[in-house]
């Protein structure tokens, strides 16, 4: 092999010649768990998966029944390149059972919900154009804008009453009619990723109105990040009620995914619904999202979409998968509920928190605050203007540990 050292050819295009390799998430996770292996007594919230008292990634055993009860014959062919239809179909029904919403329904399988961001940021922005989300959103949807050759455009997200800023948001939706006459808007709710945040039906009516007047002046498509959905506080998968209002006049987007509701994150397993009246429409988008499909992973994990149909439409196993997310929902409830008893105890500002995989606490110096916390042995996530705590990793004991660091850390960083 010879090298020549002196004038190495530009192989990676401009674009891709700067990009960062690792997750912050991930080398802070590493960090936490050599320092935990070294003996220290650390506390690690920074990781996104849902893990047990003991430190163990909660996985549920019905799933692996239907995983290992798949026709093998099935199961090792291709899917078909937009997924399984009985898959699509539970998922339909899983989102929106049998109703109106259902029959104007169409999807495709995807690689998790990420991979239906993908689909929805090709189809429904321009290259160039941008998303419109709230200022606090999980980090790959500009990693997706990124790589699609997209851009991200945010807006506040709380207002001085910590409430869901819908003015900001209307601001927002009215300048990208302006700018570039059409709007992709990613609302991560029931339990937002970094904030916990779920709408409630105030807000969402807001949300809904601006959105169905925006809709009349340009195509707006809303897609409801449903990831944490399954964990909201009772009552919150009521969106649909509200998100169903904007049908016919805008386009309702879901990404599903199987990844947190099934605890099934390495499966990959997910969908993009998409939501109209009009079956040529309707007939359009199906095209497109098969194409993408085609034109990006060909088609999806066959065993997973077999598996998870199943838990979704056979009765029993539906039963056992529902009681098993349940025990998990109560494990991460108690940890919501110890968080907010602590953290309203001492003072700390942060917004609705009533279920979900994270909550974020507002910084005005996040790092320094985080790295004060590191110190002490505790880790969490700083982000732009706050502190993202992954209580799913983080067991009930620990959560008054964890508070009394980010007390400290914020009072020494500000
Ligand atoms: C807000 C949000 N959306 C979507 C996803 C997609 O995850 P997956 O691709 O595993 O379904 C995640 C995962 O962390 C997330 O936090």
């Amino acid at each position: 092999m010879t090298q020549s050292a002196a004038h190495t050819p530009p192989f990676l295009i401009e674009a891709a010649r700067s990009r960062s390799g690792d997750d912050p998430i991930f080398a802070l996770n590493a960090e936490a768990q050599r320092r935990g292996r070294a003996g220290e007594a650390v506390v690690n919230a920074t990781l996104g998966a849902l893990m047990d008292d003991q430190g163990k990634l909660a996985v549920m055993k019905s799933v692996f029944d239907a995983l290992a009860s798949v026709d093998p014959q099935r199961a090792a062919g291709y899917a078909p390149i937009a997924g399984e239809r009985g898959f699509l179909d539970a998922v339909v029904g899983d989102l929106f059972g049998a109703g109106e919403l259902a029959r104007c329904s169409v999807a495709a399988a995807t690689p998790g919900g990420t991979g239906a961001l993908h689909h929805a940021i090709v189809n429904f922005l321009e290259p160039g154009q941008a998303l419109l989300a709230p200022e606090y959103y999980w980090g790959p949807y500009k990693t997706l804008a990124d790589h699609t050759r997209r851009k991200v455009e945010t807006f506040r997200m709380f207002d001085g009453a910590r409430r869901f800023d819908s003015a900001a948001f209307e601001r927002g939706l009215e300048g990208q009619l302006r700018s570039q006459g059409r709007a992709l808007v990613l609302l991560n709710t029931p339990c937002n990723n970094p904030t916990g945040y779920s709408l409630d039906a105030q807000e969402w009516s807001d949300v809904t109105r601006i959105v169905r007047a925006a809709a009349r002046r340009a195509p707006v498509a809303l897609l409801v990040d449903h990831a944490y959905a399954k964990f909201g506080a009772p009552g919150a998968e009521r969106w649909v009620e509200h998100a169903a209002q904007i049908v016919g006049e805008a386009l309702l987007l879901v990404a599903w995914t199987a990844s947190k509701s099934f605890a099934q994150y390495g499966a990959r397993v997910g969908a993009l619904v998409a939501v109209h009246p009009d079956e040529s429409e309707r007939k359009r988008i199906d095209n497109a999202l098969a194409f993408s499909c085609r034109g990006t992973w060909s088609n999806c994990n066959h065993a997973g979409q077999l598996a998870i149909g199943k838990l979704l439409s056979d009765a029993t196993l539906r039963g056992r998968a529902d009681a098993e997310r349940e025990l998990l929902r109560k494990l991460l409830d108690e940890r919501v509920a110890a968080f907010n008893t602590a953290a309203h105890a001492a003072r700390l500002d942060y917004p609705r928190y009533e279920g979900g995989f994270f909550v974020s606490v507002f910084a005005q110096r996040p790092e320094a605050a985080a790295a004060h916390m590191r110190d002490a042995g505790v880790f969490v996530v700083p982000i732009p203007g706050a502190l993202r705590i992954a209580l799913c990793s983080t067991p009930a004991r620990d959560v008054p540990r964890l508070v009394q660091a980010l007390a400290a850390g914020l009072a020494a960083a500000n």
